[in-house]
C-alpha cells in the first residue's frame, strides 16, 4: 500500500491520504501546516474558526503518530501559540523530546513581545526505541574578524574543531530572504532546516513523510540525503513545482560515505559519529586553541546547496560528485598558511 506513495508527491487532502498509509510504516513525519494566519495559499483558505482549526489539527496529528514507526519521530513546525495545543494532543500519544526554538522573525501578533522564534515540536513515538543521532554545527564567529563569538577562556584546548553539538535553540539557519530564491508559495522553509532534522533522526533509505508538502522542501532534503520521501499537498501547482524541482535533485549531499548538510560553501550540519571520517576533509589548525581565531575550512567547494529555487541541472550535480575530492591547490587563510593537499577520499 505504501509503495504507491513512495518517492512521489501526491495531490490531495492529507487526511484522506494519510488513512491509506499503514500503521508504523514511516521513519519520521514532519508537518509545517497552514498557521491559520490568512496566508494566500492557492487551494486552501487559511482562516478557520479556532475550534475548527484545532479539531482539524488533532485529526492529522493523530494520523501522523499512527503511521510513524515505534523507532521514529514526529516533528511539528508552527508558531508557539498553536504548538501549545499540539503538545497537549501529542502528550497523550507520544513521548516529548524537545521544543526546538528556531530563531527567525515572525509576524507581530499585536501589542506584545515581538515574536522571535518558530517552534518545532520533536516527539518520539516511543522514547525507549527512538532512533536519534547527535549532530554538530559550525562554531559561531563574528562576521568580520571571524573570531569565535563565544569566549571559551581557558577551555579552548577542549574545543571541537568543527563546532558544538546542536542544542534545542537554532540560531544559524535563516529564512529564505530573497524572492529570487523563492517559489510561488507564501511560506517555504529552507532546505538545510529539514536536512538537520533528517540527519538527526533517520538513516539512509529511511522514509520521511510530509503531509503539507508545499513546494517540496522536505522531499528535496530527503532526496539529497539519500532518504525516501512521501509528500502530500492539496494544490496541483505546488505539487507540480515540487516534481519539477525533484527531477534535478540527486542523493549527493555527502562527503565520502557520510551524509552532511551543505549551505553555500559550508557544511552546516554533520553527525557526531561521522567526525572521525570527515575531519580529513577540512583544513584544521595544528593547535586546537587556534580554532579561536582560525575557522576550519572544507578542502573542496560544494555546488549543491544554493537556496531553495535551484535551476541546477543534473550534469552539474554529477560533476560535483566527481570533483568533490580533487586537489584544491594553494590555501591561505588567517594565520594558517599555505597547504597544497590532495584531499583524500574518505571511505568507511
Ligand atoms: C505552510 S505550507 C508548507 C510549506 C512547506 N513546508 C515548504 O517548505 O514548501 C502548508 C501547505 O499545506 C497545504 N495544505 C493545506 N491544507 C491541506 C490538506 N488538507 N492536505 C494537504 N495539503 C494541505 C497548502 O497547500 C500549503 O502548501
Amino acid at each position: 500500500m505504501i509503495e504507491k506513495f513512495l518517492n512521489k508527491i501526491t495531490q490531495g487532502d492529507c487526511l484522506k491520504l494519510l488513512k491509506q498509509i499503514p500503521d508504523n510504516s514511516v521513519d519520521i513525519t514532519f508537518a509545517d501546516p497552514p498557521f491559520n494566519l490568512k496566508k494566500g495559499y492557492n487551494s486552501y483558505k487559511d482562516s478557520l474558526k479556532l475550534q475548527e482549526y484545532l479539531d482539524w489539527c488533532e485529526s492529522w496529528i493523530s494520523e501522523m503518530v499512527r503511521v510513524t514507526k515505534p523507532t521514529g519521530s514526529i516533528f511539528l513546525h508552527n508558531i508557539p501559540k498553536w504548538l501549545t495545543y499540539y503538545a497537549s494532543f501529542l502528550n497523550k500519544k507520544a513521548d516529548f523530546k524537545h521544543w526546538i526554538s528556531w530563531d527567525a522573525p515572525t509576524a507581530p501578533m499585536g501589542k506584545s513581545l515581538q515574536p522571535g522564534h518558530y517552534g518545532i515540536l520533536f516527539y518520539a513515538k516511543d522514547a525507549k526505541q527512538l532512533k536519534y543521532y547527535e549532530i554538530r554545527h559550525p562554531h559561531k564567529r563574528t562576521r568580520k574578524t571571524k573570531i569565535l563569538a563565544k569566549d571559551y577562556g581557558g577551555k579552548k584546548s577542549m574545543l571541537h574543531p568543527y563546532g558544538p553539538l546542536v542544542s534545542d535553540v537554532w540560531t544559524d539557519i535563516h529564512r529564505i530572504k530573497h524572492n529570487k530564491f523563492r517559489d510561488e508559495h507564501p511560506c517555504q522553509l529552507p532546505i538545510h532546516l529539514l536536512e538537520r532534522i533528517i540527519l538527526m533522526s533517520t538513516d539512509e533509505n529511511d522514509i520521511v513523510l510530509d503531509p503539507f508538502n508545499g513546494t517540496g522542501t522536505t522531499a528535496i532534503a530527503a532526496k539529497r540525503l539519500g532518504r525516501q520521501y512521501i509528500g502530500f499537498d492539496l494544490d496541483k501547482d505546488y505539487v507540480s513545482i515540487t516534481q519539477q524541482k525533484l527531477e534535478h535533485e540527486l542523493p549527493i549531499s555527502k562527503i565520502g560515505e557520510c551524509w552532511v548538510s551543505f549551505y553555500l560553501d559550508e557544511v552546516v550540519t554533520l553527525r557526531n559519529n561521522d567526525w572521525n571520517y570527515l575531519k580529513d576533509s577540512f583544513y584544521i589548525p595544528d593547535k586546537v586553541e587556534d580554532i579561536d581565531t582560525t575557522p576550519i575550512i572544507l578542502k573542496t567547494k560544494n555546488n549543491i546547496s544554493t537556496p531553495a529555487k535551484i535551476k541546477s541541472i543534473s550534469i552539474h550535480h554529477q560533476q560535483f560528485q566527481k570533483t568533490l575530492f580533487e586537489p584544491t591547490g594553494e590555501y591561505k587563510q588567517n594565520n594558517l598558511t599555505s597547504k597544497n593537499t590532495i584531499a583524500k577520499k574518505i571511505s568507511r
